[in-house]
């Protein structure tokens, strides 16, 4: 099954995969993510304690962190709310807090909200409430809500929002990851395995940045092996 067709069964609500569990002991939501067992792990856990908590995800482009956070969205459906950091405002965010209620808020490049913005997660985060004062009139709540969000750059977070998550550090991939992840995600889409093999050596060797993206895209385009050290030698 590729990745969409996991999380378009995930959203249909036809499997109860939110809370069964695989034998690695994460819950099987995070199954099209290939490796991370233990950040796996310790989001299931997250995602199962009473209270709520708060994880941020840390770590280098094109390492998972956004699909962390879309298979959260997709599991929980109405409970979750997505919302994607440079187009997140403050006002944006407390109607969507107020009027969705969420009970799990995932936040994409949270780095991108504006410092001013992000004062709002820091009185959310700390008590689940939620007030807003508008001309004369002021609204509050009481959420129970868990926040996930990812970030590339910490140095553009406040210290206070940062020191309400959990700091999880998804290291880059190392070249037997890379292989292997990559391998796996281009036999998902189907691509010959020698043009497969090809790309990802290629792209690890040749690129300053290697990245699982240009891998697909190079692997995707190229009719045959030849062609993925003359696609890659074209590239910026
Ligand atoms: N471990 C993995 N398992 C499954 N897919 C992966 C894995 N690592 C990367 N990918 C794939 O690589 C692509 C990039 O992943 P994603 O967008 O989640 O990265 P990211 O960490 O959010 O990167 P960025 O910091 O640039 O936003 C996606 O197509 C994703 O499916
Ligand atoms: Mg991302």
């Amino acid at each position: 099954m590729t990745i969409k067709e996991t999380l378009m069964e995930l959203w249909r609500g036809s499997c109860d995969s939110s809370t069964s569990e695989s034998d690695s002991g994460h819950l099987r939501i995070f199954d099209p993510i290939i490796e991370h067992n233990k950040v796996k792990r310790t989001i299931s856990l997250v995602l199962k304690t009473k209270k709520p908590a708060n994880v941020l995800l840390i770590g280098p482009p094109g390492t998972s962190k956004t699909l962390f956070l879309e298979i959260i969205h997709k599991a929980f459906g109405k409970e979750s709310v997505f919302a994607q950091g440079y187009a997140t405002t403050k006002a944006g965010l407390t109607d969507a807090l107020f009027n969705n209620t969420p009970k799990y808020l995932c936040i994409d490049e949270i780095e991108e909200m504006s410092k001013a913005d992000q004062a709002i997660l820091l009185g959310f985060m700390g008590n689940g409430r939620v007030s807003e004062t508008k001309r004369s009139s002021t609204r509050e709540t009481n959420l129970k809500t868990w926040v996930f969000a990812t970030c590339n750059d910490i140095t553009k977070l406040k210290k206070q929002v940062f020191d309400r998550f959990i700091p999880i550090e998804i290291k880059p991939y190392t070249r037997a990851e890379f292989e292997s992840i990559g391998l796996e995600l281009l036999e998902r889409e189907h691509i010959d395995p020698e043009i497969a093999k090809e790309a990802i050596r290629i792209v690890y060797e040749k690129r300053k940045q290697p990245s699982l993206r240009t891998v697909m895209q190079v692997a995707g385009i190229a009719e045959n092996v030849k062609d993925v050290e003359d696609i890659v030698s074209t590239l910026k």
